[in-house]
Parts: C-alpha cells; structure tokens; sequence
C-alpha cells in the first residue's frame, strides 16, 4: 500500500483559512465554533481510531472535501508506520486519515490545534499533552476521553474550564492491529464540562457536540458529568484490580468466594472515602450496582486485565491509586484499596518484565481480546 502520509496531509487538513478570531486574544466563550476547525486526535490506540474514523465519515456525509480530522503521532517512526489509513470493523472501506508527528513538528510545520480529542491512557495523558502543548492557542479546546478522573481535574486546573471538556464512554473498542480498530462495542458518550455552570456552559457544549460525530457514536451532553465520572471511578475501582488479582473475567468475580468477599469490602472503603470528598456525589448502593454492571458485563475482559496481559501499564494509579489519595488527603485510612494497589503493582511489574527483556521497553500495542470496562 502507498504511503501517502507527512507534512502534506496536514496542510490538506487545514487548507481551510484559519479564523481570524482564533490569533486573536478572545477567551474562549459560548461562541458558534467553525466547522472548518477540524479536529486532531492524540493517541491513535483503539478510541482514538474509533473516533477519527467516525469523524472522517462525517466529513465525507457532509462532502466537507478533504478529512477535517488529523492523528497526532508520536514521533517520525511512528509516522513512518502509519498506512495513510484507518480501518474500522463499522465502515465498508479504510479511511484516508491525515496524519502528523509531534516530535519535531515545532521547527517544521505550522501545526496549529483548534479541537484537541486526547485518547491516550490515563498515564500518558499530561506528557501527551504537554508535548503538543505549543500547538495550542488561548482559545483551543482539549476533549479528554480517558478513565478516571484525576487527570481531567488536573487539565481543567492547568487549561481552565472553559477549555476542558470530559467525554464518558461506554463504546468498546480494540484494535486488530495498528490503526485497525474493532468497534466490539456500540454504546454512548457523554460530552460535559467539570465546573459546568450556567447556559454559557450549555452553549459550549452544545456547539461543540455539533463538532463531534454525534449521531453515529451517540453522543449525549451530560451538564453534570462529574457525578458520572466519579461514579465510574467507583465502580472500575471496586472491579479492575481484582479482575486481575484473580484473573478472571468481569462475570467471574461474584463466583469465586475470595473475589466476592474483596469486592464487598472494596465497595464499602470506597463509599466512606467518596463520603468524605465534598465534590464526589452519593454512590447509593454501590455494591448493588456493581453487580449489576458485572452481570451486564460478565463476558468482558477489563482494560486493566487486558493491559496486564499485554504486558503494558494499566491505568491503575488512577483508579485505586487516585482513591488512596483522596483518602490519605482527608486523613482516611483506607487499607483494602492499599492492599489491592500493592498486589496490582507487583503483578504489573512482572507483568512488563515477562513481555520485555530489559523489563523496561514499551511494547507496542494491538490486542487479542473484545471486551472493555463498558459501564
Ligand atoms: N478501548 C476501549 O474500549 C475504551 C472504552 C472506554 C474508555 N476507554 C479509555 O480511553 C482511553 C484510551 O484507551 P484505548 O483503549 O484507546 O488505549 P490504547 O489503544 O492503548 O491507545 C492509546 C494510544 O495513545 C498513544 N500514546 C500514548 N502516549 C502518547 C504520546 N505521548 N503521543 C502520542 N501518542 C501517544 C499510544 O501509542 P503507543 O502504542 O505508541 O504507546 C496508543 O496508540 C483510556 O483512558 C481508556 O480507559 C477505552
């Protein structure tokens, strides 16, 4: 296949004239956004893909002429490696998707960001960022879609909350091989702010969605996302770690009786630290809507088993990690979230060590297994 990739495919994006308003000082306000913005997606795992093909198939149903999305890759070996395309299990035909590496991109190319959607794993999140983090003007919007929730805390600190927005997922999505997503899950999104308040939040949202595919990945503006992403932390912390510890699929930890007594204690800890967190809203029966979500998705292998398979870091220091610290900040003991972040530790320390000699390398990804966290 040719390799139709480099610097040009980034000038084809962005053929469109850049607003004047965006080199301007204007803040970001509930102002319509131009359609000819665009988008670039860093982090081109399996969502990222996902997304960007659901963007490029939008642009082509709205005969917008070239794709008005990019990938931002890592690095020139990584474009070296990039077909010029994306496939996706959805669509009839690979996408031509254009793409540009970061590194390096400062000296050479006039990269200008005006939508960022960030796919990264929680751990890759800020260095992501920051590495892009010339690209982007005072008016830039950054789209965080990761697990967890410290680090859209942290990006909406350090950008603002005007400039922040949290995408919830429930789409399953892996990938067969590099930039070959499989869609395994069809499910929504919730597009919501942190800090939301007043319409000229609801203004914001609203335009945006309007930038995002949302008919074909079901996209919902959610005005109190934080409840949802707090209640998701809840629930990945009371069953991913364990998934691993027993190594089992999700349906799997109310059969073992070891995994269900952890999951009860688990559940318990982790309410009386939200508790105690002022912006965390009340869990109810989380216990009771666990098990719900590991009936639902009792055949699903977690993403923090599936890392650990792979022998890739999981994003668990923002799972039970992040919870030990909400608790160590409000001076709570919260010893069966310890235990279960020691054990996980280890395991994804051997974990890394038996898929790289050196114990230290990055393996590259793709992925055998369906199944997402798909709550
Ligand atoms: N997949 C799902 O079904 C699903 C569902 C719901 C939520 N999520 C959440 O979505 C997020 C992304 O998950 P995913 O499954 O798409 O992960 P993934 O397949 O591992 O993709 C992450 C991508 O980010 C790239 N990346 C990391 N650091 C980078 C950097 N500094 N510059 C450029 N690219 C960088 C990685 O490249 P390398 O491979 O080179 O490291 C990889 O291609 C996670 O927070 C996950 O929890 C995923």
């Amino acid at each position: 296949m040719a390799k139709p990739h480099h610097w040009d495919h980034l000038h084809a994006a962005q053929t469109a004239p850049v607003n004047a308003a965006y080199t301007t000082t204007m803040t970001l306000t509930d102002k319509p956004i131009p359609r000819a913005a665009g988008w670039h997606i860093l982090g081109a795992g399996a969502m990222g893909c996902l997304w960007a093909c659901a963007m490029a198939r939008q642009d082509e149903r709205q005969a917008m002429g070239s794709p008005q999305v990019s990938l931002l890759l890592r690095d020139q070996e990584a474009l070296a490696g990039y077909p010029g395309q994306v496939i996706c299990s959805d669509m009839e035909h690979p996408l031509s998707i254009p793409a540009v590496a970061i590194a390096g991109a400062d000296d050479q190319t006039p990269l200008q960001i005006h939508n960022l959607l960030v796919t990264t794993k929680a751990q890759d999140t800020l260095t992501a960022v920051a590495s892009v983090a010339n690209h982007l003007s005072t008016t830039s919007r950054i789209v965080l879609l990761q697990n967890g929730l410290k680090i859209q805390q942290q990006l909406t600190r350090l950008y603002g909350a005007e400039r922040v927005f949290c995408v919830s997922t429930s789409h399953g999505a892996w990938l067969k091989a590099p930039f070959d997503v499989v869609h395994a899950g069809n499910g929504d999104a919730w597009l919501g702010q942190l800090d939301a308040t007043g319409t000229c939040s609801r203004a914001r949202l609203q335009s945006l969605r309007q930038l995002l595919p949302a008919e074909q990945l079901n996209v919902h503006i959610d005005h109190d996302i934080g409840a949802r992403l707090w209640r998701k932390l809840a629930i990945n912390c009371a069953i991913n770690a364990l998934t691993v510890i027993h190594d089992c699929r999700n349906g799997e930890l109310l059969q073992i009786p070891e995994a269900r007594q952890s999951l009860s204690r688990l559940c318990d800890e982790i309410c009386k630290v939200l508790q105690a967190i002022p912006e965390a809203p009340p869990m109810g029966d989380l216990w009771t809507q666990v098990q719900h979500v590991l009936h639902v998705t009792a055949a699903n292998v977690s993403s923090t088993l599936q890392d650990i398979r792979r022998g890739r870091h999981s994003e668990i220091d923002h799972l039970n990690g992040y919870l030990c610290e909400l608790a160590s900040a409000q001076h709570m003991p919260c010893p069966v979230n310890r235990a279960v972040l020691q054990q996980m530790r280890v395991l994804e320390s051997r974990a890394i060590q038996a898929h790289s000699p050196t114990g230290s390398e990055r393996p590259r990804q793709s992925s055998p297994h369906r199944s997402t966290d798909r709550q």
